[in-house]
């Protein structure tokens, strides 16, 4: 698309702006990264989970509830989440896990023809925290309030209680759903130069099918007149 020259500037100011942070992010990870070889640790927490492991042990005294279920009613890309979480025989090593899709039961695994018995729960947690972390009374009392912050990833959010800890899991309760308002929302724009001085290419990502909707970019000086382009193929 072409770009008047005013427009330009702009994107050239955007992209310096765009290496500057750039450079932190890098500077940061690498802080980090050297943090992470003085604790001597170096795996991946989420790898930790045995989760193909996971039994049902679902108790009628137990229960999750995130809230708000509506995320995004703003227009927001992420969101922070509160689960309330209450168990009748807390543990130290009790976790909550976010799944994503929100439903995870066997009903979504592959099926097999193998003699062998399929695992209980085939897709994994995007996420988790034990439930004492930021609630040291957990154990005494077998409530806690955790948050999450979600970023909308076109699917729906469930957060489940496990005991047991990572390597031997029972799942006690479930929460209910939550979900975006518009988990299609466009995400993530991104602008690059294009091919010539005067043009400038604007991607995104899109949870719509192009049969679903038409993109499009709307473009112009803040507060002013804004111009339309269809967007090119
Ligand atoms: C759940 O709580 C109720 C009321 O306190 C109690 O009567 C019941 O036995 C509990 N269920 C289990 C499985 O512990
Ligand atoms: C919370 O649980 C973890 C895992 O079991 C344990 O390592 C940690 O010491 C506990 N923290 C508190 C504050 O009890
Ligand atoms: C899995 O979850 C779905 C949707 O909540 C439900 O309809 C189905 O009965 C569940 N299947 C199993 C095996 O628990």
């Amino acid at each position: 698309m072409s770009v008047p020259k005013p427009q330009m500037e702009e994107g050239f100011s955007f992209l310096t702006l765009k290496v500057a942070l750039l450079l932190v992010f890098l500077v940061q990870f690498t802080v980090a990264d050297s943090h992470h070889k003085h604790a001597g640790d170096g795996v991946q927490p989420l790898s930790k989970i045995q989760i193909h492991r996971a039994v049902y042990e679902l108790h009628e005294n137990a229960s999750v509830k995130a809230y708000p279920v509506l995320l995004g009613t703003k227009g927001e890309d992420s969101q922070w989440v509160t689960v309330e979480v209450a168990s009748p025989k807390p543990s130290e090593d009790d976790w909550l896990a976010v799944f994503s899709p929100a439903n995870f039961n066997s009903s979504t695994c592959p099926s097999t023809n193998d003699r062998q018995k399929a695992p209980n729960i085939c897709s994994a947690p995007i996420k988790y925290r034990f439930a004492n972390d930021s609630n040291a009374d957990y154990v005494k009392t077998g409530k806690a309030s955790l948050k999450f912050q979600l970023i909308n990833q076109r699917a729906d959010f469930s957060f489940a209680l496990f005991s047991g800890g990572l390597f031997s899991p029972k799942l006690l309760a479930v929460s209910n759903a939550v979900s975006f308002v518009n988990p299609k929302a466009p995400l993530y724009p991104r602008l690059a130069q294009g091919k010539y001085w005067d043009e400038m290419t604007v991607t995104w990502t899109s949870g719509y099918n192009i049969i679903e909707a038409v993109p499009f970019v709307e473009w112009g000086l803040k507060g002013e007149a804004q111009f339309n382009l269809p967007q090119e193929h």
